[in-house]
């Protein structure tokens, strides 16, 4: 199947404007070549890396994808670890490189509670590229769904107490400024790769409508070719918003 561009596109659905990525397998991709799994977070932060500029070169605006979740803590200390600093040696090398491409990096999440170090590299790669326009990477990190929409709850809340607003105020249109992802229009196509038929906790306001593409690909295998299948079938997807179809 072809992707078509929106100019081409005519009767299809057009590219999505947002496409958000759940990054797993990164495990099973490592362990299946007999490796820690370690290798396999490495591995995938070098697909992030090409996922992103492909995005960018296709003219979509916003890729988000989930780096690491509210659940993750969960697992052994030894990993966790080892994905924060894998996380900091890419953020020191991305710095300049996402400058250079011209990509817009954004963390959605608590990263309150990481360490100084990579908070004050979060906090410089917000600031060198926070004047590029165009397109836009948002990575999860201590990301929740529910987190999220409790957070906003709680900040609205807030708000009431303090005589800012009413509760008739909060609206569909008014509540998601309170979200991590205030400001970014809903992604049209959730990708899941490795399989998994879940959404782990991931975007749950915002995909209430979005397309989901699940494929077996594990992401570290996840490549241009890939992403172009996935954009082709969420372009023959016949989008009723609860409607009737659109198309003959
Ligand atoms: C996703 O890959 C990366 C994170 C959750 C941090 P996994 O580590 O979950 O890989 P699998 O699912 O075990 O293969
Ligand atoms: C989802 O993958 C989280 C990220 C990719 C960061 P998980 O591997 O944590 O999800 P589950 O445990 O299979 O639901
Ligand atoms: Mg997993």
């Amino acid at each position: 199947m072809a992707i078509f561009s929106a100019k081409q596109a005519g009767q299809a659905t057009s590219l999505p404007r947002h496409v958000a990525v759940i990054m797993d397998g990164n495990g099973r991709w490592a362990t299946r070549r007999g490796l820690p799994r370690t290798a396999g977070h490495k591995a995938g932060a070098e697909t992030f890396r090409t996922i992103a500029t492909y995005c960018r070169d296709l003219g979509l605006e916003y890729l988000t994808v989930y780096a690491f979740s509210t659940e993750n803590w969960k697992r052994p200390k030894a990993e966790v670890d080892a994905i924060m600093s894998l996380l900091d040696q890419y953020l020191h090398e991305s710095i300049e490189k996402m400058a250079r491409d011209r990509i817009r990096l954004r963390f959605l999440g608590d990263t309150t509670v990481l360490s100084p170090k990579l908070r004050q590299l979060i906090a410089e790669t917000d600031e060198i590229t926070r004047h590029i326009e165009g397109f836009q990477a948002n990575v999860c990190l201590n990301y929740g769904g529910r987190d999220e929409i409790v957070r906003a709850a709680r900040q609205f809340a807030r708000e009431c107490v303090a005589g800012q607003r009413s509760p008739d105020e909060l609206t569909e249109a008014t509540f998601p400024s309170y979200l991590w992802s205030a400001g970014i229009p809903d992604p049209e196509l959730l990708i899941r790769p490795g399989g998994e038929l879940r959404i782990s906790n991931y975007l749950l306001w915002q995909i209430a409508y979005s397309e989901i593409y699940v494929t077996d690909t594990l992401w570290p295998d996840f490549d241009a070719g890939a992403l172009d299948e996935a954009l082709a079938w969420y372009q023959t997807r016949d989008r009723r918003f609860g409607g009737l179809s659109g198309k003959k």
